[in-house]
């Protein structure tokens, strides 16, 4: 008999999230023009099973299904990404009306079926002709991303209370720009940095520009994990403080505190700017404008030792004694404790941290249909309780938390994943687009029942 569920705070969020690219499909209807996940799902080899988000899972058509199965779970919050190239199919100039009008229906249909939208404007479909203009390395794609989030907040400002900007732009500058397994699939290694900066402006410019639009509260959302050393020994610990700075402080420090971290491991200098020579005078105080908040995911810690050899200060090293995810993610509830605790620790709530919403949260399954037609995740129920009880225990210890947003509500297209990793509280069959809610979907419900009663 396991313990009930501890009591969160009223008018904590209850939510789950999702992203553009790998939920919509129709990639190519009512003007919306190529993103660079579109090519990328082309190279040869790119995605594990070759699949495309050309449908996805055809929530662009299938969206009020999709909101129904929020107001069936209860859900108080609905995290979803804008794409851009829905909006400005040339990630420029003028509005794409089309796309404009189908964001706005989901919205009201969110707020009819009581459920808040908590959306992001950046979920890593950048439209194409920027990339073919340098994407994220040229310092004119955050320009283009303020003029972006202005049409947006034009449109649905007078609806939408909660606004983030970027969505983990920790994983864009590495895996996309740096070692090539996301979109746009470049294999730069450390000449990458600038796109960590040019994102981060992006934010403020962003930032900027919903605030003059109306949109009322505003944040970010950042990839967190802690950081084990794998040893004692100075070198160790030297790798992990490294990699500590570009993976948690690197998209953090800038926005919060108005300077970069310590990039010298990385052959830069140490001063605000961390030697990078993209930043210019002013940046880092239109980086750091006040925000309402700060999204966090958390998925699993990473244990970093000593490289054996350059060019990278580090080595990530498998982290053993733990249960896996079907991705093979170790499942440790604690490091969310952690993860908010190293929040509190650099920042202070009070001080430069804002309340932190968890804005993703949750693991892949392998699951399968039943004979009788259900879908038995226990996996998934076992995770997600703990998780909460990690992150309520990391409350009580004084993490000013607003909400938890699980990620996802149905199975979907994962990345480099392709459809091979199962994350949905609901099961999505990818061939008809059925979906059927799992036993996690209904443990869910109940949770937030309870919570909310
Ligand atoms: C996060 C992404 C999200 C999803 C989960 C599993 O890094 O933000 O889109 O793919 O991982």
């Amino acid at each position: 008999m396991t313990e009930p569920m501890p009591r969160f705070p009223a008018g904590f969020y209850w939510g789950v999230s999702t992203a553009s690219y790998q939920i919509e499909g129709a990639v190519a209807e009512d003007g919306r023009g190529p993103s660079i996940w579109d090519t990328f799902c082309r190279r040869p080899g790119a995605i594990a099973d070759g699949a495309t988000g050309d449908v996805a899972t055809d929530s662009y058509h299938r969206w009020r299904e999709d909101v129904a199965l929020l107001a069936g779970l209860g859900a108080t919050g609905y995290r979803f990404s804008f794409a851009w190239p829905r909006v400005q199919p040339d990630g420029r100039g003028a509005a794409n009306r089309a796309g404009l009008d189908y964001y706005d229906r989901l919205t009201d249909a969110l707020l009819a079926a009581g459920v808040t939208p908590v959306p992001t404007l950046y979920h890593w479909d950048l439209p194409q002709p920027l990339e073919d203009e340098g994407g994220w390395m040229n310092r004119a794609t955050a320009e283009r991303f303020a003029d972006y989030a202005a049409i947006v907040a034009g449109r649905l400002a007078d609806r939408i209370g909660l606004w983030i900007t970027l969505n983990e732009p920790f994983i864009v500058t590495a895996l996309g720009y740096a070692f090539g397994l996301h979109a746009p699939g470049r294999r730069l290694m450390v000449d990458a940095l600038p796109t960590a900066h040019h994102q981060l402006l992006g934010h403020g410019l962003a930032t900027a520009a919903l605030r003059a639009a109306g949109a009322r509260q505003v944040m970010i959302t950042n990839h967190y994990t802690p950081v084990w050393p794998s040893s004692e020994s100075p070198a160790d610990q030297a790798a992990a403080r490294a990699y500590d700075n570009l993976h948690n402080r690197l998209f953090t420090d800038p926005v919060l505190l108005g300077r970069y971290p310590d990039l010298s491991a990385y052959g830069l200098g140490g001063d605000e700017t961390g030697g990078l020579a993209c930043v210019r005078d002013g940046d880092l105080a239109v980086i750091s404008a006040p925000l309402d908040g700060l999204g966090a995911n958390y998925y699993a810690p990473t244990a970093v030792a000593a490289p054996a050899e350059p060019p990278l200060p580090f080595r990530l090293e498998p982290i053993t004694g733990y249960p896996v995810t079907a991705f093979g993610w170790p499942v440790v509830p604690q490091g969310l404790s952690e993860t908010l605790q190293m929040l509190a620790e650099r920042y202070g709530y009070g001080a430069a941290l804002p309340p932190v919403y968890i804005t993703e949260s949750g693991c892949s399954n392998v699951d399968a249909v039943a004979a009788d037609g259900t879908v038995d995740d226990q996996f998934r129920i076992d995770y997600v309780d703990a998780h909460l009880r990690a992150l309520h225990d990391a409350m009580s210890a004084g993490a000013d938390v607003r909400g938890y947003f699980l990620w996802t509500l149905a199975d979907n297209f994962e990345w480099n994943q392709g459809f091979s990793q199962r994350f949905g509280l609901v099961y999505v069959d990818h061939a008809t687009q059925a979906r059927t809610p799992k036993k996690s979907y209904e443990w869910y419900r109940g949770v937030i029942a309870q919570q909310r009663a």
